[in-house]
């Protein structure tokens, strides 16, 4: 399973990219906003600090036009910027005109917002190269966000859509984990995420028990 960050924030991205780990990073308007620079400067910044790690990444960026053509001019653009950058569009029935408009011209697109199995089944008919359920969102507001993950498996394993499953909107370790089990694709995850799933405390324990050991060790050895 391909793990991204969930950011705009290059610094955030740096600290993932040097563990050798990571495989893209997903932007939206909102993370956009927080790091108050130019839109254009921030793709730019993480696609050339994630191609000193990888040649093989994705940076999705999303459009903000409400009309399709505005979505595919903007889209357009976008993939001028580098040529790791995916385009995100919404699940509205313009964004899926936009996205069939990029596919033809073989621009990929991340189609954001989905909620449903319903969505997800139009958004691969559409051409999507990435489709992203909002997990969390879906539990914030009482729903089982892994249940939808389950569902747009099946469907895509029925079709064979070749359309990959991001899960988005990831609040814990434990989603990760549930989304690598379900067999989805890829997960987006916030920086906060991707650190806590290196630890476990008795990873910690059992380290400090061998390194206190072994120079115990040592400082015996050394007085012989
Ligand atoms: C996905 O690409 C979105 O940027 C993101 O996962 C949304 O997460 P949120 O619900 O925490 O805002």
């Amino acid at each position: 399973m391909k793990i991204y960050l969930d950011t705009g924030n290059i610094e955030e991205i740096k600290h993932a990219a040097e563990t050798g780990l990571l495989n893209g990073v997903t932007t939206n308007p909102s993370l956009i906003a927080k790091e108050g620079r130019p839109f254009k400067e921030i793709i730019k910044d993480i696609a050339k600090m994630l191609s000193k790690h990888t040649k093989d990444f994705t940076v999705s960026a999303e459009t903000t036009s409400t009309d399709w053509e505005g979505m595919v001019k903007e889209g357009l653009a976008y993939a001028k910027y580098d040529k790791h950058v995916i385009v995100k569009v919404p699940l509205t029935p313009n964004g899926l005109i936009a996205c069939q408009k990029l596919a033809k011209k073989r621009i990929r697109c991340n189609v954001t917002l989905c909620f449903s199995p319903n969505q997800a089944l139009m958004a691969a008919k559409a051409g999507a190269y990435i489709i992203s359920p909002f997990v969390g969102r879906i539990d914030d507001h009482g729903g089982h966000g892994m249940d939808l993950i389950e569902e747009i498996r099946t469907i895509y394993d029925n079709y064979e859509f070749k359309t990959n499953i991001l899960v988005a909107s990831v609040r814990s370790p434990d989603q990760v984990r549930d989304a690598a089990l379900i067999g989805a694709d890829i997960a987006t995850i916030p920086y906060k995420i991707f650190q806590k799933m290196f630890y476990h405390p008795l990873t910690d324990k059992g380290n400090a028990q061998f390194l206190a050991d072994h120079a115990k060790y040592q400082a015996a050895l050394a007085k012989k």
